[in-house]
């Protein structure tokens, strides 16, 4: 993301500019979309109820790893155009529109769990009720479809004492940012998508976004919350599809990268997220799959798919260990490396990471699992407290008796014959097809690839 720069369209055009606006959440999403708006010319004042984060953002730093977000933040800060606080009443009072982007994290039911929603729209309706003008309140955390219309309306409503659309705009504006290029994927977005009640408050945002060059799509705002979920279930269905394909290359005894590429050839499959590996992690991908599939279950539609989907990606870190134990016998009483701990690399993110099944399934297996990821440690340390932490993917691989990587780091490609040759047992499974087979290979250790094909060309 270093080389990255933003482009000259982007320029705001007069008239869309120096609005004052609020963010709820200092999260991925609130502070990818503050950091947007200000960096478009737009004054930004952040909330959060967490007090330690908003003097991180306050003093120019990013709560999380997100490099190139935490640059831009930094010049923004300096500059007096973006501020956090713990007090909604002023922000809320002096915005155009107010952003709600708190988190909506997954509940065991597979629910998402709409409480931090609901507080924030009691909090903004309340703050309503005596502000002056028409403001527009944005719902950017992503909820199933219908919720919008059927509870922050109502909620907005209750406690501001005034009636959407005469009162106040709300409009549903889903984010489509991946982590790692948040900012990047703000400003250059495939698409924006408009769900508004009213044309007015659509325009609005219309108005906001207008120095973006980008495909926009004015909608309902279910429609909005829909489109959410139609793009990262597809997402999903493109990963477990390739991690199908690839346990069955596997069988084959081919190797499923060169097939993978060349159906990604075809412009109606397209190359992007066919990459085989251990599954999908992070904050939404699993989170989505299971949500609409019980919204759908409550409006009487069992979705064969979505439960495919979840099933697939709930048995590939067991495709890597059995990958790992088909080379080298049985993991019990063993040293297993794991490198990489985050959902992804690139991020201290570990949300849904599949670190979490991969290193519970080897321990089941009686293995002894060493860990390591170069920003992640600290948040997957919560998570796992009691296994072996190494402070270097070098130290990780000593004495191991083979390795998984879990999450595609970039520095994980540079390890070599100096590292490999202090394993006990030099094998590697890239559980996530990013290391070079060729150069693994050259350097002493044995490459298994998920999806490399078993016994390489010898088919079953
Ligand atoms: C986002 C979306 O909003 C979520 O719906 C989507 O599915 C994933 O991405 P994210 O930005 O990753 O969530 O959430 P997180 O990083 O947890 O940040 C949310 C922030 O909101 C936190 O800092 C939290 O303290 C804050 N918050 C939450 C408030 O300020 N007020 C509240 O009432 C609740
Ligand atoms: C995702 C969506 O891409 C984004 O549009 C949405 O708004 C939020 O959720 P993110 O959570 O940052 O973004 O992760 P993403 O890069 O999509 O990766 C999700 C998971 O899928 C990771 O665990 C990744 O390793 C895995 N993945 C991705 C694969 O296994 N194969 C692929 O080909 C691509």
């Amino acid at each position: 993301m270093s080389g990255w720069r933003i482009k000259r369209f982007i320029r705001p055009p007069a008239g869309s500019r120096d609005m004052k606006l609020c963010v709820i959440g200092a999260g991925y999403v609130g502070l990818a979309t503050a950091v947007m708006f200000g960096k478009l010319g737009h004054e930004v004042t952040v909330v959060d109820v967490v007090e330690p984060r908003v003097r991180t953002v306050n003093s120019g730093k990013s709560p999380f790893y997100e490099p190139p977000l935490e640059k831009e933040l930094a010049k923004l800060v300096k500059r007096g155009m973006l501020k956090a606080t713990t007090s909604a009443s002023g922000a809320v009072k002096d915005a155009a529109a107010i952003f709600i982007c708190v988190q909506t994290p997954p509940l065991p039911s597979g629910k998402i769990d709409i409480r931090p929603v609901k507080t924030a729209c009691r909090d903004v309706g309340k703050l309503l009720r005596t502000a002056d003008g028409y403001k527009v309140v944005v719902m950017k955390s992503t909820v199933v479809p219908g919720t919008t219309e059927s509870m922050v309306l109502p909620l907005l409503e209750k406690y501001s004492g005034k009636k959407a659309c005469e009162g106040f705009g709300l409009c549903m504006n889903p984010e489509f940012l991946q982590e790692g290029s948040a900012i990047k994927d703000s400003l250059e977005p495939a698409r924006i998508v408009i769900g508004s009640m009213d044309k007015r408050s659509g325009d609005l945002l219309m108005k906001l976004h207008a120095p973006i060059k980008a495909a926009k799509i004015r909608t309902d705002l279910t429609s909005a919350e829909m489109i959410k979920y139609a793009s990262n279930t597809f997402l999903a269905t493109k990963i477990s599809y390739a991690n199908e394909m690839a346990n069955m290359c596997y069988l084959f005894g081919i190797d499923s990268e060169p097939v993978l590429r060349a159906a990604g050839f075809d412009p109606r499959i397209g190359p992007l997220f066919l990459k085989p590996g251990l599954g999908y992690g992070g904050s939404c991908l699993p989170k989505d799959v299971n949500a609409l599939k019980e919204r759908a279950r409550r409006a009487g539609y069992r979705s064969r798919l979505l439960t495919a989907l979840d099933a697939i990606n709930e048995s590939q870190p067991g495709e890597a260990i059995r990958m790992l134990e088909d080379a080298a016998g049985p993991v019990r009483g063993k040293r297993i490396a794991v490198l990489g701990l985050a959902f992804k690399g690139g991020v201290d993110d570990t949300r849904e990471t599949r670190a979490v099944p991969l290193i519970s399934s080897l321990l089941a297996k009686g293995a002894h699992v060493v860990a390591f990821d170069p920003m992640a440690t600290p948040n997957f340390i919560r998570l796992m407290p009691t296994i072996e932490y190494a402070s270097s993917a070098a130290e990780c691989l000593k004495g191991a008796d083979g390795c998984i990587v879990q999450a595609d780091w970039k520095e994980f490609r540079d390890l070599g014959r100096k590292e490999f040759s202090t394993m006990r047992v030099a094998i590697l499974v890239d559980g996530r097809r990013s290391l070079d087979p060729a150069k693994v290979e050259a350097a002493g250790a044995r490459y298994l690839g998920v999806g490399y094909g078993l016994a390489r060309g010898k088919g079953r």
